[in-house]
């Protein structure tokens, strides 16, 4: 009797899409899946930072694909999903990090189509997404990370109006997503980071200096916490996750 294990085909990687998938959180998310083997779809509006997280990853040795997008555009979306499942056959994995804030974020000083954008961007946007995605999610019981924030977790003064309002709403869109679509094997993560040193900290009111931004979580600590989730076992869901640095407040 031979105890060798019989060579069967190659398994097929698993495939992750990610939104703001060229910049700060994002790229680090589709660092890490690339590494740990998944092939990875970048998407963001500007092709320059796609472009080049694809080649890094390349370079790595990973499988990237950027495809430019606007995650407010309902029919760009669609397009989207359909391109990556041309390409890969398949979707494992979608990590939802395009999201937008704006320095003018009180009642008092803010501007409402400012308000209108961050929450297309924030909230809408998601539902877009994951609407798009679902049947092939369905397919391969595969797993949402909703990058959502600490401001969506619990109430925090400075994230601004719109900003806090749209991450807030993430936690019972994530929650329904799950109530229905567990019985098709769907799991999705409601995932509230603390302070991220990236950009985004650009659009606040007062920007954060360096030493400010030195005792915060770094992209990767976000993209080893959305790993751990992608990468778990099809019967174990996280329904929320907080991550925050030892500094926040
Ligand atoms: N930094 C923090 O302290 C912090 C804390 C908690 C949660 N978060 C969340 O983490 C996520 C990632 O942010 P980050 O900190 O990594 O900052 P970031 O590097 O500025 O990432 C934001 C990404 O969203 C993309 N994006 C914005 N609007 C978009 C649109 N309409 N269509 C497609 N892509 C769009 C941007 O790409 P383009 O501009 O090229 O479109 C960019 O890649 C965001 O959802 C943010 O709310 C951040």
């Amino acid at each position: 009797m031979s105890l060798a294990t019989p060579a069967g085909p190659a398994p097929e990687r698993k495939v992750a899409w990610i939104t703001g998938g060229g910049t700060g959180t994002g790229r680090a998310v589709a660092a890490a899946a690339a590494r740990a083997g998944w092939a990875v779809v970048v998407s963001g509006r500007r092709p320059e930072p796609l472009r080049e997280t694809a080649a890094a990853i390349g370079r790595d040795g990973g499988e990237a694909l950027a495809l430019p997008l606007d995650v407010q555009d309902v029919t760009a979306v669609a397009a989207a999903r359909a391109a990556v499942v041309e390409r890969f056959g398949r979707l494992d994995g979608l990590v939802l990090a395009a999201g937008l804030n704006t320095p003018r974020r009180r009642w008092d000083d803010q501007d409402v189509s400012a308000v209108h954008d961050v929450i297309a961007t924030n909230l809408l946007a998601p539902v877009t997404v994951v609407d798009a995605a679902l049947p092939d999610l369905r397919r391969s019981a595969g797993v949402v990370v909703v990058v959502s924030s600490y401001a969506g977790w619990t109430f925090s003064p400075g994230a601004g109006v719109a900003y806090s309002a749209s991450k807030t709403a993430l936690g019972p869109l994530v929650r329904a997503l799950n109530q229905q679509e567990a019985p098709h094997g769907v799991r999705a993560c409601h995932l509230c980071p603390g302070d991220i040193a990236t950009d985004f900290l650009d659009q606040r009111p007062e920007v954060p200096d360096e030493a400010a931004r030195a005792v915060m979580l770094t992209p990767e600590d976000v993209a080893r916490t959305v790993q751990f989730v992608l990468d778990s076992p099809p019967h174990v869901r996280f329904d929320e996750v907080v991550v925050s640095p030892l500094s926040q407040r």
